[in-house]
Parts: structure tokens; sequence; C-alpha cells
């Protein structure tokens, strides 16, 4: 099975009544392994919301998300953590590192809610971070360390336990362009070379050069969605 993600009908309103914003409204779309998905549209369109129903991070208010042929919505929450750490590496524009935790623990914390612990996780982590070129920072705290090299460790941390999907929001906003490029290869070669999906939400232009798809988000809904057909945040045809 190529799917890896099944969204079907998907709703999310936060609030309720006359006050209720119905943030996601009627969406669906497949992701597929190995696939680097780009989520694009206008501020508050529904992008974060809609990443955080794959991730199981939040519930839908009605519909379906099959997450590797596993319905999650109706799930009890007390499943979800167990669903999130089987299957989902997050990544999001903020980093989320632990500043009292060196490099190579802020890995290894994430290796250990997945159950790998002791000489094994000192090697994964340092595996980990030989994969995203910052194996020579392990004994460093983040504070010294740059926003791409922040953001690599954070990218380290979401392959801990290998899983099969990334979830990553906005992750080179807060970088310059060099280090946003760096970062931006790294989620494109995981997808290619390890059969990873990578679902990545930007209004970061560069990411057109790596994209396989590009979905539109827009009042909630999936505007657009086709394969190599890019599409900048105005609606501009690029290629
Ligand atoms: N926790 C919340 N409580 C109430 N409303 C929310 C909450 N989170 C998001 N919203 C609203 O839901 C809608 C969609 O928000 P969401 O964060 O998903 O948009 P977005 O496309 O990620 O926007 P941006 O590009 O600015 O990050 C917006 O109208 C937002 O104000
Ligand atoms: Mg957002």
């Amino acid at each position: 099975m190529n799917v890896i993600i099944e969204i079907r009908n998907l709703y999310k309103s936060y609030g309720s009544g006359a006050a209720a914003v119905h943030a996601v409204n009627g969406a669906s779309l497949d992701v597929n392994r190995g696939e680097l998905l780009v989520l694009m549209g206008p501020s508050g369109s529904g992008k974060t919301t809609l990443l955080s129903l794959m991730g199981c991070i939040l519930t839908a208010s009605s519909g379906s998300v099959k997450v590797d042929g596993l319905e999650t919505t109706g799930i009890p929450e007390s499943k979800l953590p167990r669903i999130r750490l089987d299957h989902f590496g997050f990544i999001f524009q903020g980093f989320n590192l632990f500043p009292a935790l060196t490099v190579r623990e802020n890995v290894e914390i994430a290796l250990d809610l997945k159950g790998i612990r002791g000489a094994k996780a000192r090697a994964c982590s340092m595996d980990l971070l030989s994969q995203v070129g910052l194996a020579e920072k392990a004994k460093q705290y983040p504070a010294n360390l740059s926003g791409g090299q922040k953001q690599r460790v954070a990218i380290a941390r979401a392959l801990a336990g290998d899983p099969p999907i990334i979830l990553a929001d906005e992750p080179t906003a807060a970088l310059d362009s060099a280090s946003g490029r760096i970062v931006l290869d790294i989620l494109s070669s995981l997808s290619r070379a390890h059969g990873r999906a990578v679902v990545l939400v930007t209004h970061d232009p560069r990411v057109l050069d790596y994209a396989d798809r590009i979905v539109r988000v827009e009042d909630g809904r999936i505007a657009s969605n086709r394969d190599q057909t890019l599409l900048t945040d105005s609606g501009a045809m690029h290629r």
C-alpha cells in the first residue's frame, strides 16, 4: 500500500456556537510513502490544524484520518501518544529543544520515549547527529548553536526510532537562506532515500525546488492537489 495517511471529509472546529472557528472544513487528502508533500496557503487557512490532525496531536470534530491503515479518529485520548510515537516525528518552527540538555541528550530523550536506552541510545544518537552533519556538536548546548544547527538537531530528534512519517510545521521560517536550504535538503533526502513520507507546511518559495507535490489549503479545504504543479502562495504558477 502506497498511501500512508488517508484523510477523508475532515472537520475541526475550535469553540462552539456562533463563536466557532471552522479551521478544517471538509478536507480530503492522501499522503504517499516516499514523498515530500508540501502544504501551502494563506495564514489562518488551517495548515497547522490539518498537520496536527494528521499527527494525532488534535482530534477531529468529524471525518476520518487513517494512519498506515489504522483509523485514528474516535480512538481514546489515552492511546494517541503511542500512535504518535510509533508513526511520527515532529519538527516545529521554534525547534523546541531542551536548553539544559546537550545536543546529544536532546536526541537521546526522544530515543528513550521510544524505548531505546543505554549503549544503543548513545550509538543511535550519534548516528542520527551524523546524518544531519552535527556529530561534532554532540556535547554542546542548544544556546551555542545557530538556528540552522538547532533545527538540524530537531530533525535528528524527529528521526529517533525511525518513524515512517515526518511532519514539519514551517521548519525554515526562522532561518536564514543558507540554513533554510540545508534543512530543506535534509528533509528532501529523508523522503527520497528512506521511503519516508515528509509533510511540510511552509511559505518558503525555495521549497518549489524540493517538493514532489504541493497542496494548496484554503479556508480549511484542499484547494488544489496536483503532481508537479507548483503554486506559490499568491496562486501564481511556477515552471
Ligand atoms: N487553539 C485555537 N483556538 C481557537 N482558534 C484557533 C486555534 N488554533 C487555530 N485557530 C484558528 O483556526 C484557524 C486555522 O488556524 P491554523 O493555525 O491551522 O492556520 P495556519 O494555516 O497554520 O496559519 P499560519 O500560516 O498563520 O500558521 C484560524 O482562524 C485560527 O485563528
Ligand atoms: Mg500554522
